[in-house]
Order: structure tokens, then sequence, then C-alpha cells
């Protein structure tokens, strides 16, 4: 991988960047990889704190973290990069895009310390997959080729190829370009679903407690005591109308 190459591409996919010396100079993502790429060659050959002083100096100059045990693909674009936090066994393949703020971090059991040294804690990303700003993605899962997941997102299961995740914690609400039925129901829809089941209850009852109790004079039609809750004046009932929304 040369640094053309990842210049060629930081041109490509960034309509902010115009020409390769702006790429060079002004772009912490590209400085990060590039030295990333040094200090993961030396973490290899076992310079182990001179790999992890590389690895601190770039996070000075360019406030993203990649531990140099950290394997990266071929074309990795970290856009804009401040707060950037890619962990010690985190591995990451081609043509994958972080945005600032995106931590590739431990889960819960990286937090039993010592222990834990030399296992596998932090995630594997498949190549194409694009992660929104401020979006962590934590523990030893594995997140599929062609994954976007949205800004803000918190990933903590695994997620297949070509799957669009979004949300805390994150779920899957698109695959291969199909809208997936939202697993999570709409809590407050389900309540005001049970609340008219009992009001149409109630009103159910006392027609009839009121039929009982008064009987119809002879040739005299009496109006229903009560409507039903669903008819509003021929209008349609915007409870109704909500629920039909929240497809309930
Ligand atoms: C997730 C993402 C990659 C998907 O992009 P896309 O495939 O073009 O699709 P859309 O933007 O239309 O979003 C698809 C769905 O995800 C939802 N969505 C997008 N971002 C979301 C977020 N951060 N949180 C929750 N839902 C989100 C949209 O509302 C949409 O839902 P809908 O289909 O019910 O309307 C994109 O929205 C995203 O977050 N990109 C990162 C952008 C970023 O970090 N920019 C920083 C630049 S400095």
């Amino acid at each position: 991988m040369s640094w053309q190459e990842e210049i060629e591409n930081i041109l490509n996919k960034d309509p902010a960047a115009h020409n390769w010396l702006e790429v060079v100079l002004c772009y912490p993502g590209f400085h990060a990889v590039c030295i990333h790429r040094i200090a993961h060659w030396l973490w290899q050959r076992k310079l182990v704190v001179l790999a992890r002083f590389l690895s601190h100096f770039t996070r000075l100059i360019t406030g993203i973290e990649i531990h140099p045990g950290a394997k990266l693909g071929k074309r990795v674009f970290i856009d804009h990069g401040m707060g950037v936090v890619i962990g010690e066994t985190a591995e990451i393949g081609d043509d994958v895009v972080l945005y600032q703020g995106v931590t590739l971090g431990g889960g819960a059991a990286a937090r039993k310390g010592a222990q834990t040294r030399g296992t596998k804690r932090h995630p594997t990303v498949g190549c194409g997959v694009v992660v929104g700003s401020g979006a962590e993605i934590q523990g030893p899962i594995y997140v599929g080729n062609n994954v976007q997941v949205a800004s803000g997102s918190i990933v903590l299961k695994d997620v297949p190829d070509n799957c669009v995740v979004v949300g805390v914690p994150g779920r899957v609400i698109y695959q291969n370009g199909q809208r997936i039925k939202e697993e999570v129901p709409d809590i407050e829809a389900e309540a005001i679903k049970s609340l008219k089941d009992h009001i149409v209850k109630l009103e159910a009852g006392f027609s009839k407690f009121m039929s009982q109790q008064e009987a119809p004079s002879p040739g005299y039609q009496d109006e229903p005591a009560t409507k039903p809750a669903c008819e509003t004046n021929g209008s349609i009932d915007p409870v109704d109308m909500f629920l039909h929304g929240a497809g309930i």
C-alpha cells in the first residue's frame, strides 16, 4: 500500500479534498494511517515501547489514537479524525471510512484488566464499512462487509454483511436494501392502544347498563348513551390514525 494510493483514495472519497498537496498537509487521517503503518511494523518486531511512543506522538498531532497492534486494511480513510480510538486487537478491512469520534473499543470483558491481555478484545470490521461520527463498536464482535453504522450508534453485537445499523444499542434497520421490521416495540403506541381498548370496553358496559335501566318509550327512538370511541362526528379518530401510523 503506497502513500500515493492513500492520497488517491482520500481524493476519491472526500469532495472537500482538491489536490494531493492539501491531503498531505491538512488531513490528520492521512497522517495517522501512514504513521500507524510504521508503528505497526515496529510492533510486529516486538519494539513495543517505540511503537507505542510513535502512536502516542501521532495522537498528539492528530487527535487520532490507533494502537500499533491494530491491523488496518488498504485505503482506510479516517475523515476529520479528532477523537477516534482504535484498540490493540481491532482489525479493519479495506476501503473503510471512519468519521470523527469513532471508537473501536474493548467490550465489558476488557475491564477485567490483565486477565484479558493477549486475547481478542476489540472489533473486527469488514471491507467497505462506514462508521458515522461518534459511533462506538465495542467488544470482540464482527461487523460485516459494507455495513453502515449511523452516527451516535453503539454497536455491541455482530452485524451481518450489507446492513444499516442505528441507535443505542445498535439495531439493524436495513439488510440488503430491505427494511427490517423493528424488533423494539413502540411503547407509547402500545400504551395508547391499551388505554383505548379499556375505554371501548367501559363504553360498551355502560351502554348495556343504561339500556337495562331505561326501557325506551314506545314510538320514541332514543340516541345511544355514548358513541363508540372510534366515531368522532363522522371524521376519522385521530387515535386510530396515530395507531395506524405506528403500524398497530
Ligand atoms: C447510517 C448512514 C451511513 C446511512 O446512510 P444512507 O444509507 O444514505 O441512509 P439514510 O441517511 O437515508 O438513513 C437510513 C435510515 O437510517 C436512519 N438514520 C440515519 N442516521 C441515523 C442516526 N444517526 N440515528 C438513527 N437513525 C439514523 C434514517 O432516518 C433512515 O431511516 P428511514 O429509512 O426510516 O427514513 C448515514 O445516515 C450516516 O449516519 N452516515 C454518517 C455520516 C457522518 O458521520 N457524517 C459526519 C460528517 S463530518
